[in-house]
């Protein structure tokens, strides 16, 4: 049985307006996916679907032979996929720590939240120092650093990220890129949309390209390297 995620055929979006029209896609344990596609294109809305933030019109959202559309937010944690939203959302009169607990709020038990908080600021080491600070007091790339770890406290199989590195120097955008190497590393399937398609292109595994809602390219990186028209048209050259 695949243990795969899957999107068949998904549309959405807001009020009456479809966003999505007829999407599908894949992403595999162990792997990165990235959805790329210029400004507007949905793929946010995309990924607010499969995390059960926007309702699904139609289509189908699988996680190995369970369905998870349909079905809510903290459910959908439960399954196992887990949501970093563009900009990170951050609570910012709310403490890192605290940050860090909210994830684990659908969790009900407290104990295994709490060591899996300490587990986390004792790996993105930076937060440790500033565990009781006001996250809104923290840089932009610190406060991505708290998202991320955020939506890693219930040990996702799944985690869908929404720019990681949106903003952040070069050097942070290095750092962040190396986290999702090392997430993938250990067995987690990450489907990220990235807007620093220079940095992402080398780590990915999978890509896919959006474009007005639907699906331009489903491929490896070595073939959308292939294709001068979507690399000019989507990709920046
Ligand atoms: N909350 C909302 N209400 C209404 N329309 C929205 C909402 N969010 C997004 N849209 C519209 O849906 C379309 C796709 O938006 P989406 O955020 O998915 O794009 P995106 O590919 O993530 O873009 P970006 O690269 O700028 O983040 C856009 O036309 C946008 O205006
Ligand atoms: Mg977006």
């Amino acid at each position: 049985m695949s243990e795969s995620l899957e999107v068949e055929d998904l549309v959405t979006g807001y009020g009456k307006q479809e966003i999505v029209h007829g999407v599908s896609l894949a992403a595999r344990p162990g792997r990165i996916t990235c959805i790329f596609g210029p400004n507007g294109s949905g793929k946010s809305t995309v990924i607010k679907a499969i995390a059960g933030a926007l309702p699904v019109w139609s289509g189908e959202i699988r996680l190995a032979d369970r369905t998870l559309s349909g079905r809510r937010v903290h459910e959908i944690v439960r399954e196992g996929v887990v949501l970093m939203p563009q900009g990170g959302g951050v609570f910012p009169r709310l403490s890192v720590e605290e940050n860090l607990r909210m994830g684990g709020y659908s969790i009900a038990d407290r104990h295994w939240v709490d060591s899996r908080v300490e587990a986390l600021i004792g790996e993105f080491e930076n937060l440790g120092r500033r565990r009781h600070v006001a996250a809104g007091s923290l840089s932009g790339g610190e406060q991505m650093m708290v998202a991320i770890a955020r939506a890693l406290v219930p040990e996702p199989r799944f985690v869908l990220l929404d720019e990681p590195s949106a903003g952040l120097s070069p050097a942070m955008v290095h750092d962040t890129i190396e986290r999702v190497r090392t997430l993938r590393d250990r067995g987690v399937g990450v489907l990220m949309v990235e807007q620093n398609i220079r940095e992402a292109l080398p780590v990915a595994d999978h890509i896919y390209v959006l474009a007005g809602g639907r699906r331009q390219f489903g491929g490896s990186p070595e073939q959308i390297r292939d294709d001068a028209q979507l690399m000019s048209l989507y990709m920046g050259g």
